[in-house]
Formats: C-alpha cells, structure tokens, sequence
C-alpha cells in the first residue's frame, strides 16, 4: 500500500468511497472533494495499481492542524489503513509547523472514538449538534510536540 497526495484523478473513486461510507444526505459533494484536493492536505492509500482504498483530508492552520474528514473502503477495513492514513497526515501537519491536531468524532460511532484514542487523541469537549439536530460530536485534540 501507498500513502500519497490525491490528485484530481482520484476524485472519482474519492466520491465512490464516500458513498459507500455515509448517506446521501450527509456525504460530502464531489465539488467539495475537488476543492479540497487543490487546497488542503488530502492524502491517498491506494494500491499499486491505483486503486484507492482509502483517504484523509486535514489542514494546517498556525500552530494546530486538523482532520476533516476520513474514509476507508468498506472491503478493506480493519487492516490498519486508517491508522496509517492518520499517521502519516501527523506527519504533514507537523511539517506546516502544526504542534496539536484537532478533530470532531460522531457521539454515534463509538469504533470511531476508539481508531483515534489509540492513535493518541483524547476527547476534549462534546460539540452538541455537529452533524446536525442531536447529532453530537465529540472533539478530540492530540500533541504532536
Ligand atoms: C472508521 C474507519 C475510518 C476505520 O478504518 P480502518 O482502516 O478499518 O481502521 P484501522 O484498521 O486502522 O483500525 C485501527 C484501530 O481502530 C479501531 N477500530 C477501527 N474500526 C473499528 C470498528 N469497526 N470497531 C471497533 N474498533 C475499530 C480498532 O482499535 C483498530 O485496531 P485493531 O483492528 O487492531 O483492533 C472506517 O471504519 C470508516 O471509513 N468508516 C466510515 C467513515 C467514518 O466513520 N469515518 C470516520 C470519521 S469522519
């Protein structure tokens, strides 16, 4: 597996992995994918072959980072992709001169809480109302100093 920068020809199997990961109504438009490949750091796992299994999206902004968003291919779950992925945007970040990252995990899925707390976050703060009307999130903060 390869860890890269997405380019604008991954923003088809971007869009196709984001519905297989969130409904319709909540998933993230393609112009928004397209948007955030040209300006934030959006990073690929994909096979040799370029097939793309999964990816991230975060930025850097003064001295925090922070991850928007991240999706792993249903068929290639549990096999340490996310893991990877949040590592090595860590690394991009810390790169921009980010010393903590931040991100907003659903209240709902707690296997989320769970990838990150063992890469290092720790809840922060409930943000009521993230995801919409009862759709609490959780905010989660980790140093990289
Ligand atoms: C959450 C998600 C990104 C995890 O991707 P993944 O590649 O399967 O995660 P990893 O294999 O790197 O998992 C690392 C650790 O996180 C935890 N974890 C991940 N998925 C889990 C699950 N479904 N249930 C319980 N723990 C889970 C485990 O501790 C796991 O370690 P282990 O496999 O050794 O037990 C993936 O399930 C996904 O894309 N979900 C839909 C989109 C989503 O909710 N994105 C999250 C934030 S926007």
């Amino acid at each position: 597996m390869i860890i890269r920068r997405a380019e604008p020809k991954d923003l088809a199997q971007i869009v196709l992995i984001e519905g297989l990961c969130f409904p319709e109504d909540t998933a993230f438009p393609a112009g928004m994918f397209s948007y955030l490949i040209r300006y934030s750091i959006a990073l690929v796992a994909c096979e040799p072959s370029a097939k793309v299994l999964g990816f991230i999206i975060g930025y850097a902004s003064g001295n925090a980072g922070a991850v928007y968003t991240l999706d792993v291919h249903p068929l290639y779950r549990r096999l340490g992709i996310a893991k990877a992925l949040i590592a090595a945007l860590e690394k991009e970040l810390k790169a921009e001169g980010a010393k903590a990252v931040r991100l907003e995990a659903a209240l709902e899925k707690p296997e989320t809480m769970e990838l990150y707390r063992k890469a290092g976050y720790r809840e922060r703060e409930l943000v009521r109302n993230y995801y919409g009307q009862g759709k609490h999130a959780v905010r989660m903060w980790k140093c990289l100093m």
